[in-house]
């Protein structure tokens, strides 16, 4: 029997510590497992973390083992190396499809009934491989995908346009990495066509700054990589988010990693696209009509991940 308060985090580096952190700051669980390949590490985070409590919610986090995990209603996998400069997240396949398998295997053993939530990169094949290793159904295995990407779209227009970022919808979708696209055809700010939004705000030629900051959105990770060495915020809050939607059963739309099914004319294969997302995970993922331009791009980006997912299984 799940437990609707209890999640888990199987990886504590810089990405699951900081998604344990953000948890902590939501007050959605009463209960947080940190499980890594280095116990210590858990220990030391879940000790660190811990000593925020008396400023949020009660709550019980500790470095724990796979038993523990067996009821959490949410388990969120991050662990395997991260990219390092210059490396785009497909390098990582191979090494990363390892350990991801080992751990679907500990989570199996285990007898866990939640929700996974993959995060590890690349994302959207190790998505596949936990789906594939785990047996389970598609609706219980999610990867957070282009919630990230969308964030940092969000983010960066907001700033351009000098609006709040919670007033605008726009979406990216596709790989969470080079090949995702931005969806350009759905995108308003408060019902407010995008490009209209633009001339209201003194943008003449917005097409060409929307072209700029889909860019700055792709290439973002490898900007901070170069600087900071990994990234973490941004992803700590998405994979929050996604967690409090399964939790409170919300019907939340986002562009989560999930198996399609004939959706798009594509299949055997997971990549972002808008989904509901609730307690039983990903209820449905919603066939929109895009334009032919980005019907063409979804298909290039499906057919990059669909070479590499040949290589790793
Ligand atoms: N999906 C996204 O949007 C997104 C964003 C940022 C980073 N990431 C990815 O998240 C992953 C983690 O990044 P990071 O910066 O936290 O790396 P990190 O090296 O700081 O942490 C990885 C952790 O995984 C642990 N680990 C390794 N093998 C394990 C195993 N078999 N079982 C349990 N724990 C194990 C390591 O001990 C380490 O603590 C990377 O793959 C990175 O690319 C994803």
């Amino acid at each position: 029997m799940v437990d609707i308060q209890k999640a888990a985090i199987i990886g504590c580096g810089f990405v699951g510590s900081t998604i344990a952190y953000s948890l902590m700051q939501k007050g959605i669980f009463s209960e947080l497992v940190l499980i890594d390949a280095d116990h210590k590490k858990a220990e030391g985070e879940a000790m660190d973390i811990s000593h925020g409590l008396p400023f949020s919610h009660a709550m019980d986090i500790y470095a724990g083992e796979y038993e523990d995990i067996k009821d959490a209603a949410v388990i969120i996998i991050t662990a395997g190396a991260n990219q390092k400069p210059g490396e785009t997240r497909l390098d990582l396949v191979q090494k990363n499809a390892r350990i991801m398998k080992s751990i679907i295997g500990e989570i199996k053993k285990a007898d866990c009934e939640g929700i996974l939530l993959i995060v590890s990169n690349p994302v959207d094949v190790l998505t596949h491989v936990a789906l594939k290793e785990s047996g389970y159904s598609p609706k219980r295995v999610i990867g957070s995908g282009t919630v990230l990407d969308t964030a940092r779209l969000k983010y960066l227009l907001s700033e351009k346009l000098k609006v709040d970022s919670r007033n605008i919808h726009a979406f990216i979708i596709g790989e969470h990495g080079d090949s995702e696209l931005a969806v350009w055809s759905c995108a308003n700010i408060y019902g407010i066509d995008i490009q209209q939004f633009g001339k209201l705000r003194g943008c003449e030629n917005f097409q060409n700054e929307m072209d700029e900051i889909y860019r700055a959105v792709r290439d973002s990770a490898y900007e901070i990589i170069e600087r900071k060495g990994a990234t973490y915020y941004g992803i700590g809050m998405a994979a929050a988010r996604i967690a409090e939607a399964i939790v409170r059963d919300s019907h939340t739309v986002a562009p989560v990693s999930v198996l399609l099914n004939g959706e798009y004319g594509l299949s055997d294969l997971c990549l972002s696209i808008p989904t509901i997302i609730g307690r039983d995970g990903a209820e449905q993922v919603l066939e929109i009509e895009f334009n032919a331009e980005e019907n063409e791009q979804l298909k290039k980006s499906a057919q990059e991940l669909k070479q590499v997912l040949t290589s790793c299984e």
